[in-house]
């Protein structure tokens, strides 16, 4: 890290000028996301063109990277035709001879000379990660513009990420998302090097995977009735002989497509059930599931639904059949090592009553219930890994006891992961105070409605370090990544799940690819900006980001307490007070007593974006 040089910058396009057969363009400096490890930008430019050619040495043209790559050049109008030797005026695409020990299996190397641009890695992953920061080097609207020259800085950029989970979790039962939707979601976290796709496939709002066995899981299980059209707190119940047209569920044959989909953009795709709880949806298909005193008419559920008291009945030797059922059928769509199965917020006030739970607990001779719970998850541990795949659970299987291989998903706070770490249990941190982007990202009150828990603003995603409160390097190494949670309850359209994503999934990207020394917000905030551009040019809608501001203090020469404020939104006005009640247009730091409580009002386009806020 030590030689990393880093140069602050951002994509200027300073002359475009139209021609006949297309557009020029001149690319000035780079706004890349993640800020790659070291990169400096040289004096002079390459120009790329339809007559520049590509090599490929240690790959061919049809390995995975490199059709993915060719496919991106053709889509926009560059013809790469493969030469058998590097030449002058090329694009090469190069598998390192000797493996490069520190770029590893992610990290890659560019150079742009006059000769052309040259993307080096160990492998094809790592070519992969090049072309995603190369693409960010070409104009934001490179996938709707046909240019026919863009001539990019001669520059060097040596990048490998920090951690190996880069993760990004989408809830696809609260709302349903279609196979076109998840694919678009997929692009999003290749474009960022986020490399794990947690698909959150079962909860009591619908079941979304096609199992052949227990057909109701999909005829009852992934139908509910549609509330689209009220706010979700405030949901009526289903009327008498209401029909269910909200839902739907992916067959085995789009998963494979989506699984497919998902590894040609490097990302291994974990596929989470939900077992003991979060259930309605298998209750309701499949009622002798519940516990033996249980007589709850369980239905899919439509709006909220807590405390979450539906769940599975562990001394059912049935469930136990079911849930094997089901791995057998989900086991063979998934190629990747993980099946995450859930674990959390399991109410456990049924198997309290239920005189088989009972029975199994004295049989097993366990004393408490979550040890009944960590009974089942263990069950279901050994029987996966016969399969060849490990578990992945939330933070809540840590109170039943775990094997040393399960590896925990740290979600009510570090705390779970870290005490995890210690155990030597894998873990990946996704607290929700920094990860749940279904949170609001901005002050309630401008913001469409969401979920009403905490303020997750960029800023405090960027701020967030996966590896907090991690004392050894031991512990350190069992802290895979992290990744950002998108729940839908509040989110029934593709657009609006955009809206809650970006630009908090690129501030997510950042922290897990960037070395934690590098990461600087004020560079961030300027690069996030020409990403909202870039984004918005490919047809994603970007939040809107938040308006509250935020202050830090320090001496001035004449030893004055001063106070700054900060802020999130490039462009955002602030008026401040600082207990006169006249508001002054912020424009510089200003010197505060130790008691002076800040208000301030911020605008942005000329309009209030945020009241008055005692900071
Ligand atoms: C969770 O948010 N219940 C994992
Ligand atoms: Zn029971």
């Amino acid at each position: 890290m030590q030689k990393k040089i880093y140069l602050p910058c951002f994509v200027m396009l300073i002359a475009v000028l139209c021609a006949s057969c297309g557009r020029k363009v001149v690319t000035e400096n780079y706004s890349i996301i993640p800020q790659p490890a070291e990169m400096t930008i040289n004096k002079g430019y390459f120009t790329l063109s339809s007559s520049t050619k590509c090599y490929a040495g240690g790959v061919g043209q049809n390995d995975q990277s490199v059709k993915f790559i060719f496919s991106h050049l053709r889509q926009w109008h560059f013809n790469p035709v493969l030469i058998g030797t590097p030449e002058a005026n090329s694009l090469q695409l190069i598998i390192n001879e000797t493996s490069d020990s520190e770029l590893g299996d992610e990290g890659y190397t560019i150079d742009v000379g006059k000769d052309g641009i040259v993307i080096a890695a160990n492998s094809e992953r790592g070519l992969f990660y090049g072309f995603q920061t190369f693409v960010q080097m070409l104009p934001e609207d490179i996938s709707v513009t046909r240019y026919s020259k863009i001539s990019i800085p001669f520059c060097h950029i040596r990048d490998y990420p920090q951690y190996e989970w880069r993760g990004s979790l989408l809830d696809v039962s609260r709302h349903f998302f279609g196979v076109s939707q998840v694919k678009k979601h997929l692009d999003l976290m290749a474009q960022y090097k986020l490399n794990k796709f947690h698909w959150h496939l079962t909860d009591d709002h619908g079941w979304r995977i096609e199992i052949a066995k227990y057909p109701l899981l999909n005829d009852i299980g992934s139908w509910r009735v549609d509330r689209d059209n009220q706010p979700w707190g405030e949901a009526d119940p289903p009327r008498e002989g209401e029909a269910r047209t909200n839902g739907g569920y992916y067959t085995k044959a789009e998963i494979e497509e989506i699984v497919a989909y998902a590894a040609e953009r490097y990302i291994d795709v974990i596929p989470e059930i939900e077992i003991p709880g979060h259930c309605c949806a298998v209750l309701e298909a499949y009622p002798q599931l519940a516990c033996a005193d249980d007589d709850t008419t369980y239905t899919v559920q439509y709006g909220p639904y807590w405390p979450p008291r539906a769940i599975l009945c562990a001394g059912n030797d049935s469930v136990m059949m079911f849930l094997k059922d089901v791995m057998d059928e989900i086991i063979p769509l998934f190629p990747g090592k993980y099946i995450h199965i859930g674990g959390d917020e399991a109410v456990k006030e049924n198997w309290e009553r239920c005189p088989r739970c009972a029975k199994r607990m004295k049989e097993l001779g366990l004393s408490d219930f979550e040890q009944l719970q960590g009974w089942m998850v263990v069950e279901m541990e050994n029987y996966l890994k016969r399969q060849g795949k490990n578990i992945i659970g939330w933070d809540e299987i840590l109170d039943g006891g775990v094997s040393a291989d399960a590896t925990v998903m740290s979600w009510r706070g570090s705390e779970g992961g870290i005490k995890a770490s210690r155990h030597g249990n894998d873990v990946i941190m996704t607290p929700l105070d920094y990860c749940y982007l279904n949170f609001y990202q901005a002050n309630a009150e401008f913001q469409p409605a969401a979920m009403p828990n905490s303020l997750v603003t960029l800023h405090k995603v960027y701020g967030f370090n996966p590896s907090a409160g991690i004392s050894s390097e031991r512990q350190r190494e069992h802290i895979l990544g992290a990744q950002c949670n998108l729940w839908t309850e509040y989110i029934n359209t593709p657009e609006m799940a955009e809206y809650m994503l970006l630009p908090r999934l690129c501030a997510m990207a950042e922290v897990l690819w960037t070395p934690e020394t590098m990461r600087d917000w004020e560079d961030f905030r300027g690069r996030v900006s020409h990403h909202c551009v870039r984004l918005k040019a490919n047809d994603y809608k970007v939040g809107s980001g938040s308006f509250q501001p935020w202050v830090t203090y320090s001496k001035d020469s004449e030893g004055r307490r001063m106070a700054t404020l900060h802020w999130e939104v490039e462009g955002t006005r602030i008026y401040y007070h600082t207990g006169d009640g006249v508001f002054k247009r912020y424009t510089e730091p200003f010197e505060v007593n130790k008691n002076d409580k800040i208000t301030t009002l911020s605008f942005f386009n000329g309009m209030l974006k945020e009241k008055a806020y005692e900071l």
